[in-house]
């Protein structure tokens, strides 16, 4: 198994109190495996990306474990954590490709963070060559600044400096957002493509649009408010959606490419819950058709059938 998170609790330490962004969450991801995380916005899925690699205040690590090929990850160390950042795990964090920095060539950015994990620009030279190549780029982008690119040119670019030392782990937050279909389509085969080539183990590809993991994703997990409510493999998920907000979001998926962000979910009135001093029980009672006494409960994470965990008191009290 490559990651194994477990009870992981990430908050975010404001002057009103603690959002409780990342409460309680566990899962796996197994080796060669590409997991979808999505949920609406504000659920908490780039809190989780970005604490496995950047965790800094106002982040606060609250408890739980996570283990990469073994090895619990030291996330609550910024420093410790340096041993670990692109080399064993990369992430490409959501805006990526708008934020970097316009005063430095593509080249130097990359001479700059080899030079920042020790490893030698000459040494990864040919290999750089390579995965350009792969990517379609060519190699004179290393001597462009990032507005001479375009918006897929400049993702791709993202892509290959995430990955180039091989990491067992990468966190791809929304890189397909801001790129139109066709480009999604490409970015998202490219990904594949990474981990088909081993250039990294595991992946976990998170997105606002459903639909592109159906064409990528292994295995699917839901968030909502803060926690991680159904996990399955993509067709079954997709098939038979147990969680009634997973039902809801699969029912009110619209076409293709329209994220279902920019959409009011069909059928639930409200938004999700604020985060900071959230109420007991089920997050999602406020939304929910089918709630009922105890769901002021917190419904545990709980394995229904093989390959699929539900967190809801509808589908546990089935199985006992
Ligand atoms: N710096 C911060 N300080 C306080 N609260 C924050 C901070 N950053 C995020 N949050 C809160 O943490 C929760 C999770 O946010 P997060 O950005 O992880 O969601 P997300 O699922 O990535 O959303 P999106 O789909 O919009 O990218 C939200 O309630 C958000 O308001
Ligand atoms: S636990 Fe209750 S409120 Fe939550 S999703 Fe299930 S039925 Fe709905
Ligand atoms: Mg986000």
């Amino acid at each position: 198994m490559a990651v194994s998170v477990k009870n992981l609790k990430i908050y975010y330490q404001t002057l009103r109190g603690q959002v409780q962004a990342v409460d309680n969450v566990s899962f796996d991801i197994k080796d060669h495996e590409i997991l979808g995380m999505a949920g609406e916005s504000g659920c908490g899925k780039s809190t989780f990306s970005n604490s496995l690699v950047l965790l800094k205040p106002p982040m606060k690590f609250m408890g739980g474990r996570v283990e990469l090929d073994g090895e619990s990850l030291p996330l609550a160390d910024f420093r410790k954590m340096n041993e670990f950042r692109y080399k064993k795990i990369s992430l490409i964090p959501q805006y990526a490709m708008n934020a970097l920095n316009p005063t430095r060539k593509i080249g130097r950015m990359i001479a700059e963070l080899l030079a920042s994990r020790g490893v030698s620009f000459s040494k990864i030279s040919r290999e750089l060559d390579r995965r350009l190549k792969l990517v379609n780029l060519n190699r004179s982008v290393m001597k462009m600044y990032p507005f001479e690119l375009s918006g897929g040119m400049r993702q791709r670019a993202v892509m290959v400096i995430a990955t180039l030392l091989d990491p067992s782990l990468l966190l791809a937050d929304e890189i397909t957002s801001a790129l139109d279909v066709s480009t999604q389509k490409a970015v998202a085969k490219m990904l594949v493509q990474f981990r088909d080539m081993d250039l990294v183990k595991s992946l976990v590809f998170v997105t606002h649009d459903i639909s592109i993991l159906y064409q990528i994703a292994d295995r699917v997990l839901i968030m909502y408010a803060g926690k991680a409510v159904e996990i399955a493999p993509t067709k079954k998920i997709t098939k038979e959606p147990l969680h009634p907000y997973t039902r809801l979001l699969i029912s009110s998926l619209p076409d293709v490419g329209v994220k279902y962000s920019e959409r009011r979910l069909a059928g639930i009135k409200g938004r999700p819950p604020g985060l900071l001093n959230p109420f007991p029980g089920c997050r999602f009672k406020e939304r929910c058709p089918v709630r009922f006494e105890k769901c002021d409960k917190e419904p545990p994470l709980a394995e229904v059938s093989e390959n699929h965990q539900v967190a809801c008191w509808r589908e546990v009290g089935n199985n006992g």
